[in-house]
């Protein structure tokens, strides 16, 4: 299978994390802009560089789990969490878990955390994150002193003073000053520095990043926790019967996997309500797979995955969203993933409802293709394999589930410390 380009699946993560926040322009992309930076005045290895700039571009991943508001300018103790809820997500991952122990101490004071490789990167980061903070109040350009004064009056103590050196170096130049008051500027750098890092994974590798990002959709819903996963292994099965190759085999899988992944834009407040949606709040919901779509579309080495990802909810007769792409435009990975969609999500249990049995299922399925929403023979060579594909799914999300309930009762026991 094709290599993979994993800074460029961080970056567009770390986009759409950014949109989900009103008031913090480019958190994310501005924090890893900065700690790079700071990371090269400092002369760090390039490894720990590279490893710097990946955790910096997601570093406030745990704050989904969590339901915190990333407009904060400092999260008070509890909040804290998030850093050790990213940590708990990543550190499971063979890719990701040398960026977990980044992440987990991006918001500790430096007294605390000194003198091993882990730390210098997270010192840095923690100080980048704090200016990023800043800079949402004080123009960096205008007020750069002022902005190195408020950060340097707790040098030695929250923020490493070799870090904040750094810091005072760049902020004394213009070009620095004015780079970061640009969000295009931010964006043009940092291709300019992933092209330097250019770090391929392999299809494997991307299947496990893709995993744990379902995790971190799917745990913000109590309805949702194993959903994901399940029309990952359904699309996969269906695809296999369809004679498709091994690479199209993980890419419909990685596609399941991150279907949902612009649900991350939608707030809990809609994502959980008990209850019918009203108009703004269906409007909201009906954009996840927009930003699915725009998300995956810079991963170009698997051309397919945006669109087994992003049209999941789009139907054949074009009154699907949001492209109200008709027939032929549909491509079959598109409409298996839309019926590997349904079928999970009514044969999984929700905690409001059992899932359907069969032959309840069977009249779904067949109204809907009826309707001319989801293909016939895609529905046909589900229900003729119902037994097979069904106990895969169920199996799968049966382990998912207790593998969520682990990760939740470790959270919380954390949680109770703090209160
Ligand atoms: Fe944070
Ligand atoms: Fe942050
Ligand atoms: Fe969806």
């Amino acid at each position: 299978m094709k290599q993979v380009s994993m800074i460029n699946l961080l970056k567009s993560l770390s986009g759409v994390m950014d949109l989900v926040s009103n008031s913090v322009v480019s958190h994310h992309k501005k924090v890893a802009y900065i700690a790079y930076k700071i990371a090269k005045e400092m002369k760090i290895n390039s490894n720990q560089l590279k490893n710097l700039v990946m955790a910096s571009l997601i570093h406030d991943i745990g704050v989904f789990y969590l339901n915190i508001d990333l407009d904060k300018k400092s999260f008070d103790e509890r909040e804290n969490m998030h850093a050790l809820v990213g940590y708990y997500l990543l550190n499971e991952n063979n890719t990701l878990n040398k960026i977990s122990n980044i992440i987990r101490d991006h918001h500790h004071d430096w007294e605390k955390i000194q003198s091993d490789d882990i730390s210098v990167a997270t010192n840095i980061l923690h100080v980048a994150d704090q200016i990023a903070f800043l800079t949402e109040e004080y123009d960096m350009y205008n007020d750069n002193n002022k902005i190195c004064k408020i950060v340097s009056k707790e040098s030695g103590k929250d923020y490493c003073p070799d870090a904040l050196l750094a810091f005072n170096k760049l902020a004394a130049q213009e070009y620095f000053c004015l780079d970061i008051e640009s969000p295009t500027a931010i964006e043009r750098k940092l291709d300019k520095i992933m092209k330097i890092f250019a770090e391929n994974i392999t299809g494997a590798s991307l299947l496990d990043i893709s995993k744990i990002i379902s995790y971190i959709v799917d745990f913000r819903s109590p309805f949702t926790t194993t959903h994901s996963i399940g029309i990952a292994k359904v699309a996969k099965e269906l695809i296999k019967l369809m004679k498709y190759s091994l690479e199209d085999q993980l890419t419909m899988e990685i596609a399941g996997y991150l279907h949902d992944v612009g649900k991350l834009i939608v707030p809990p407040r809609i994502l959980n309500k008990n209850g019918p949606l009203n108009k703004a709040e269906w409007k909201k919901m009906r954009t996840h797979t927009y930003y699915t779509y725009q998300v995956l579309e810079p991963i170009n080495e698997l051309p397919h995955l945006k669109e087994w990802a992003g049209f999941h909810h789009e139907t054949l007769d074009g009154q699907g969203y949001p492209f109200h792409l008709k027939g032929e435009k549909l491509s079959p990975g598109a409409r298996v993933m839309a019926v590997a969609d349904i079928f999970t999500a009514v044969t999984e249990d929700r905690p409001y409802r059992k899932g359907m049995n069969k032959s309840q299922v069977i009249k779904v399925l067949n109204d809907l293709a009826e309707n001319n929403q989801l293909d016939k023979d895609i529905v046909n060579l589900l229900l003729d394999n119902y037994h097979s594909i069904n106990s895969i799914r169920e199996g799968i999300q049966v382990k998912a589930q207790a593998h969520f309930l682990n990760f939740r009762n470790k959270i919380d026991r954390k949680v109770e410390l703090y209160r």
